[in-house]
């Protein structure tokens, strides 16, 4: 009797999804939290970010040609492939695929792997896509993730001014005190 209420509970928690994108931080629809997620880690027809389509706040800020984290968790291993797509507009247009992950599930759990921006990108708001296509069951999982980029040799520059600066005082002082 218990195997079969347990056989039931899995059926239950496997129809209310599949798997989604843990990080970064992903848009996720209003009520959905309290509900274990259930409409965010369903498959989904809806382009371009399945129950995601409200554009939300940058969480997430990267640098250009940065080495950025994934991760993921699946909840069914439907097998397949899965693909970070990145929109530079802010208006979650022209997805471009930037990395793809083969074998993503093929296991029940969470995993993770690091996925390299572009180097010649930078953007106030770009949206990050995770992408799971699942062979098994022919399904398509979409989770979009706000985030920024932005351009790292600005910040060098800063510091490169900076200590001009300081140099240039400190040889000034130098200066008199001989
Ligand atoms: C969410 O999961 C928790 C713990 O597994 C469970 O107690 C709760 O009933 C679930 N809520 C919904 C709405 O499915
Ligand atoms: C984790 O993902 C990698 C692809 O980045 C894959 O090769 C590996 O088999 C996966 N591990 C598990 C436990 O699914």
């Amino acid at each position: 009797m218990q195997t079969f209420f347990a056989i039931i509970l899995l059926l239950v928690i496997n129809v209310a999804g599949q798997g989604h994108m843990t990080s970064p931080l992903i848009r996720i629809p209003q009520g959905d939290v309290e509900n274990n997620l259930s409409i965010t880690r369903s498959p989904t027809s809806s382009y371009p970010c399945g129950s995601g389509q409200n554009i939300g706040h940058v969480l997430t800020h990267y640098t250009s040609g940065q080495s950025i984290n994934i991760k993921w968790e699946i909840g069914a291993a439907h097998e397949g492939e899965c693909f970070v797509d990145l929109s530079t507009t802010g208006r979650d247009t022209d997805f471009k695929t930037i990395g793809s992950i083969p074998n993503c599930a093929d296991k029940i759990g969470e995993n993770q792997t690091n996925i390299q921006l572009p180097t010649d990108v930078t953007c106030d708001h770009c949206t990050l896509r995770f992408k799971w296509l699942a062979k098994l069951s022919g399904e398509t999982y979409l989770n979009c993730a706000d985030v920024s980029i932005s351009d790292p040799q600005k910040g060098l520059n800063i510091q490169k001014t900076n200590r001009k600066r300081s140099c240039r005082s400190c040889i000034a002082r130098g200066g008199s005190a001989k």
